[in-house]
């Protein structure tokens, strides 16, 4: 379980996050949401230890951000906005090379069914060749590596094809119902928050997605 309590970020004297507090369950698939300059990203990127919040507290499971920074991150997988491959090698390559900074082994073959399980099947592929949502599917199998039981992906869908979304989608929604995974993501297809998300964290001021998330009947808590 992720406990977030009373956690505010500043940069300089600018408040970006105010009196953040949730929690996520093992299975829970959580949307993130909000206008542009939100704060989304350095909520992210909070959780997954890369930035320190000005203010509150952060637990997963028996852990403290605080004093387990080491072992939480063995936990996380994170998948920035920004895509992070090497575009000259090939998806095998990219897949032995991450594995070998990871701290858990995986063998090749496990390496090419992780790919597989996301409908990734170009493993011989050199990645400037990949689409968008291929390259996507990489930097999501190159995240699972470790095993990790917290998925941050910051708009992992963003600009890819349908059928790409879809199958991300999909697998995400494996990882949770069959893996016991915490998912939490940022969208802003409110089509498939909706469809792919148990609750959503909607944050900034702006009440445009709150409303339209709460007219789909959805579970939203705002910030
Ligand atoms: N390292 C930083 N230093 C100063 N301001 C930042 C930094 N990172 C983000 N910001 C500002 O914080 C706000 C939130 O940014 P971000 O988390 O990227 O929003 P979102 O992902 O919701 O679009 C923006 O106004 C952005 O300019
Ligand atoms: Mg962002």
């Amino acid at each position: 379980m992720l406990h977030i309590n009373n956690l505010s970020k500043k940069f300089g004297k600018k408040p970006i996050l105010q009196s953040i507090s949730f929690s996520v369950r093992q299975g829970e698939i959580i949307g993130l949401v909000g206008e542009n300059g939100a704060g989304k990203s350095t909520l992210l990127n909070i959780l997954a230890t890369i930035q320190k919040p000005s203010d509150g507290n952060i637990s997963l499971n028996e852990l403290t951000y605080e004093k387990d920074r080491k072992d939480i991150r063995k936990q996380i997988g994170f998948v920035p906005q920004d895509i992070a491959i090497w575009d000259e090698f090939t998806v095998e390559e990219n897949m032995i090379f991450f594995e070998k900074l990871a701290w858990r082994r995986k063998d090749k073959s496990e390496l090419k069914q992780l790919c597989l399980d996301m409908e990734l099947n170009k493993w011989g592929e050199p990645v400037k060749r990949l689409s968008g949502g291929m390259k996507r599917k990489l930097n999501l199998a190159i995240s699972l590596i470790h095993d990790p039981e917290l998925l941050l992906l910051d708009e992992p869908t963003v600009g890819i094809d349908l059928k790409s979304r879809k199958e991300i989608g999909n697998y995400l929604k494996r990882q949770a119902f069959h893996q016991k995974k915490l998912i939490i993501y940022t969208s802003h297809d409110m089509d498939e928050i909706n469809n792919l998300c148990d609750r959503v964290i909607c944050i900034g001021d702006d009440p445009f997605y709150k409303n339209l998330l709460m007219d789909m009947g959805k579970d939203v808590i705002s910030f």
